[in-house]
Formats: C-alpha cells, sequence, structure tokens
C-alpha cells in the first residue's frame, strides 16, 4: 500500500480558514490557528489538508478574489506564518494542499488595474475587454453565476469586461501566452515553498469561446433557480482547449516529485472524465461531486457508482467528496442518522475522499440572520436558499461560548443548538460521529482493501447499497441502509460467514453473519470474510 502515491491512499479534509480556529481574536480564523490545530488532524486521521484561500484579497469572494497571487492576507497572517504551518504539517506527516484560483483575480489586482488604465496598456489583453454590442449593451448573453450579466462596463475606457463571478472578480484571458507564463509562476512560486499540490478554482472556466457566442437557453430553468442556470454553459466553459492549459500546469507540478492536481468541475459525468487529459495529462483528480447532487437513495446512488467507474480512463484514479464550502452541509442535507451512513459510504468507496471541516462532528446548516449574511452570492440573490453562510460556520472545538474559535464576535454565528455537538465532547463519547469518522480513518490507513483495492457492485434492493473492496486476500463487503427502515441484505455466497469490522450504530463488532445480513434502519456495516 505504502507504494501507492499519497494522494490515492491518502484522505484529504478541507479548511475554510476564516472559520477554523482564530488566534489573535478579531472573530476570523487563521493560519496559526490551523496550525495550533494539527494535532487534532494528525489524531484524527486525515493525510492532508486542502486550505481555501489565504492571498491577499479584498474578500469580495472571501478570498476567491486574490489581489496578489505569493502572499499572504493579514487577516491570515504572514508568509512566514505560512512556512511554519507548512513545516509542522509536513512533520506531522500531513501534505498541504493550497487553492489556486486561476479563472479570475480581484479587480483590485494591479494587473486589473493597468489592464483597465487604457485600451493601450501592455496589461490590456491579460483580460476579457469588448465593445459594447451593435445596438448598446453587453457584448452577448452570458450571465454570471452570482446573477446578472456577466458582463461590467468600464467607463475609464468605454468598453466592458467579462467576470464569470463578481464584478469584482474579472476574468483572466487565458489565450494570453503571458497570462499563462505569469500563472504558471505562481504555481512554482509555492511548489518552491514546498506544497504538495492545488486544488484549481472553477478550472472548466479558464477558456471560453473564440467567438464569444450567445449561450443557448436552458428550457428546463425554472424562475425559483438561480439565473446562471437560465442559459445552458454552452460557449462559457468547457471549451476543448482548457485541456492544453490544464495539462501545462500539470507539466508543471512534474517537474517537482509527488504533487497532486486537482481540479473544481462541475459537469456531467461524461465530460468530468475528459478532465483526466489525454493519456492522463490532466487533473490527478478531477472532483467528483456526485455525492453532493444525487439524490439520497439508494438505487440511483448505486448507479451513479457503478457508471462513475466505468466511465473513468484507464488507469484514471477515482475520488469522491462529501461536503466544500459551497454545498450545503451532508447533516443538513441527508439528516443526522444518515450522515453516519455517508460516512461510511465516503470513506469505503474506491478512490480519494475529500471530507470537508465539520463534517466529522456532523456540524449543520446554521441558519444566518438577515443582518449577518456575508455570502456575495446571497446578496445578489437572495432568498433563493444558496447562501453560503450556512456551511461555513466557525468550527464547533468546545461547548463554551466561541466554541473554542474565537474569544472575539465570531465573523459569521457559531451553531448553538446542539451545545454537545463539539470535537471536546465527541472526543470523550464512543459512539459520537467524531469516533466513528476517527475509526474508519483508522481502517482505511490499515485496510489495504479499503485504501487501494478494486470495487465489485453487489446486487442488492430497495433501500440497500452493497459492495466488496479487495486487496490481495483481504476482502470487504459494505453494506449501506440509506432508509430509516430496518432492511436486509441477501449475502453473496462467498461473503456468507464473514465478521463485522464495523457498524455505523456500533455494538456488533465480530459478530458473525450467515446467508442474510439484517441491517436497522440508518445503519451501515462494514464485514469482513475470507477468500
Ligand atoms: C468556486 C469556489 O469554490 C467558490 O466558493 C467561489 O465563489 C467561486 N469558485 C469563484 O471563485
Amino acid at each position: 500500500m505504502q507504494d501507492m502515491l499519497w494522494w490515492k491512499r491518502g484522505t484529504v479534509y478541507q479548511i475554510y480558514p476564516r472559520s477554523f480556529q482564530d488566534s489573535n481574536d478579531d472573530g476570523i480564523g487563521d493560519l496559526a490557528g490551523i496550525r495550533e490545530r494539527l494535532p487534532y488532524l494528525t489524531w484524527l486521521g486525515v493525510d492532508a489538508i486542502w486550505i481555501s484561500p489565504f492571498y491577499p484579497s479584498p474578500m469580495a469572494d472571501f478570498g476567491y478574489d486574490v489581489a496578489d497571487y505569493c502572499g499572504v492576507d493579514p487577516m491570515f497572517g504572514s508568509l512566514s506564518d505560512f512556512d511554519a504551518l507548512l513545516a509542522d504539517a509536513h512533520e506531522a506527516g500531513l501534505k498541504v494542499i493550497l487553492d489556486f484560483v486561476p479563472n479570475h483575480t480581484s479587480d483590485r489586482h494591479p494587473w486589473f488595474a493597468e489592464s483597465r488604465s487604457d485600451r493601450a496598456s501592455p496589461k490590456r489583453d491579460w483580460y476579457i475587454w469588448k465593445d459594447p454590442a451593435p445596438g448598446g449593451g453587453p457584448p452577448n448573453n452570458w450571465i454570471s453565476n452570482f446573477g446578472g450579466s456577466a458582463w461590467q462596463f468600464d467607463e475609464i475606457t468605454g468598453q466592458y469586461y467579462y467576470h464569470a463571478f463578481l464584478k469584482e472578480q474579472p476574468d483572466l484571458n487565458w489565450r494570453n501566452p503571458d497570462v499563462r507564463a505569469a500563472m504558471m509562476d505562481v504555481l512554482r512560486f509555492w511548489l518552491e515553498r514546498g506544497v504538495d499540490g492545488f486544488r484549481v478554482d472553477v478550472i472548466w472556466h479558464l477558456i471560453k469561446d473564440a467567438g464569444f457566442r450567445d449561450n443557448p437557453v436552458n428550457p428546463g430553468w425554472s424562475e425559483n433557480d438561480p439565473e446562471i442556470g437560465r442559459l445552458v454553459q454552452a460557449y462559457s466553459a468547457d471549451q476543448p482547449e482548457v485541456h492544453e492549459i490544464i495539462a501545462e500546469m500539470r507539466a508543471v507540478l512534474e517537474e517537482y516529485d509527488e504533487r497532486v492536481l486537482i481540479g473544481e468541475i462541475y459537469l456531467p459525468l461524461e465530460r468530468l472524465v475528459a478532465y483526466y487529459g489525454e493519456d492522463l495529462s490532466g487533473a490527478h483528480l478531477p472532483f467528483n461531486f456526485q455525492l453532493l447532487e444525487t439524490a439520497w437513495h439508494a438505487r440511483q446512488i448505486d448507479g451513479m457508482i457503478r457508471e462513475y467507474e466505468a466511465a473513468l480512463p484507464q488507469g484514471g484514479w477515482p475520488n469522491w467528496v462529501l461536503g466544500n464550502h459551497d454545498r450545503q452541509r451532508i447533516a443538513g442535507r441527508v439528516g443526522t442518522e444518515q450522515a453516519r451512513v455517508a460516512a461510511m459510504l465516503l470513506l469505503t468507496l474506491r478512490g480519494t475522499a475529500t471530507l470537508y471541516y465539520g463534517d466529522e462532528i456532523g456540524m449543520q446548516n446554521v441558519p444566518i440572520p438577515p443582518d449577518r449574511v456575508q455570502d456575495p452570492w446571497e446578496k445578489n440573490e437572495p432568498g433563493l436558499g444558496f447562501n453560503r453562510d450556512a456551511y461555513r460556520t466557525p468550527m464547533q472545538w468546545d461547548a463554551s461560548e466561541g466554541a473554542g474559535f474565537t474569544t472575539a464576535e465570531p465573523w459569521l454565528p457559531i451553531d448553538m443548538r446542539e451545545p454537545e455537538r463539539n470535537v471536546a465532547d465527541e472526543r470523550q463519547d464512543e459512539g459520537s460521529m467524531l469516533c466513528l469518522y476517527r475509526r474508519l480513518l483508522d481502517l482505511r490507513r490499515t485496510r489495504p482493501a479499503l485504501a487501494v483495492g478494486a470495487y465489485r457492485p453487489v446486487e442488492a434492493e430497495g433501500d440497500v447499497l452493497a459492495y466488496c473492496r479487495e486487496e490481495g486476500t483481504e476482502r470487504l463487503l459494505v453494506a449501506l441502509n440509506l432508509g430509516a427502515e430496518p432492511a436486509a441484505l441477501s449475502l453473496p455466497p462467498e461473503a456468507r460467514g464473514g465478521r463485522i469490522v464495523l457498524s455505523v450504530l456500533g455494538n456488533r463488532e465480530a459478530e458473525s453473519v450467515g446467508e442474510v445480513l439484517s441491517l436497522q434502519g440508518n445503519e451501515a456495516v462494514l464485514l469482513e470474510f475470507s477468500a
């Protein structure tokens, strides 16, 4: 198993730095805070941390608007704080993955200031500038992901610039070789410092249609959906030329040992797998968000896993994501009981698992009072149910007033609805979600079949989802009840007489099972059987 690359056998833990640990009592998390909490992460048993952006930024989109790619925002600390964090993480055996945001900069980035100053500026073509449409108005019908036109008229030079997200996030022109070279140097800057890889923000957006054709109307859109869905993003993203750029990024990583390139991609399966690139020259891990999107039903998830496994290119390594800072908390979406089943699913599927901070203690979507809304998307398109603040609230470390996160007023409210839902209390309780995650992470590290073994689907019915994981002589069967009612799985002949390794409800360890495995409502079981 040790022969497998770390990012294949390992588990990635996403940290949203504003909300993980505040070390200087300003109500906002920081790098020194993450460093303080490294012992927790090694105790938990994850292998890598991915830290959402901490670069200098006006924070219009909370760091996804970068004003300097090679620095640290004072709010989060300094470059030397970063170096200290990286050194300690490595010392503790943890890899560190950064968030690279290449599609757009902040409008305060010096490149943009120069670009917008003059049509003749050498940086003019670093961004996407267009004249108004012939009859006036924006150059085409493209919509911003946060609502409204994706074009902003700039009085200074009388042209529009394109922004796939906020107007404070102008898109870079990746067709310009100078942009490409500058951004490859950004990767090298961090690789030289020793980072272990990158999660690349909206990687499928980098190249737009050369002719800037109008996007077609989406007949499936309804008024209660975000405005971005009104059009099909046929020309504004996922263009064939993007793969050359990803291969270029990948080649930069190949100049160093064992670094990982992860791409953020929300696309249907057949488009997603193209991001492994020709001859696997693309992202090592095109993020697979299907667990965030597929309805929580056993048959749907079963079909989805099989299709994903079948669609992977030869040699392409799978991966699974259960939560992130843009999507509802898993415990909010499927309920606390099913969140335990989801933990078993995430950590027993074949492929690298990414988990989102706080999901391991069962953090919920947190109601945000209107006067405390921070998310710019919610501000632009209020009330649609997409306030991302709800999934970005401070980590609950203990039951104290600031939850062990801060002694100041936290930037977002702390969830006080279940006071015992915190790391300190859950560490003491063997039946907690946290101890379940720790046990699963331990099994994943010690059981080659889970970490790197083959996946084989097992026929099941109703609410039950089942599959085997096998490596050498180690053979495991995973059975998950995605319903609240008891259910049963008729075991395949080879698994009969197997022994239970773990039930997410506890108390069944070492139980041996005959022909039928019975499952309580919301139970998931890991069973070992011999060859
Ligand atoms: C994807 C990020 O995950 C999200 O949080 C951000 O708002 C957009 N990209 C824009 O950078």
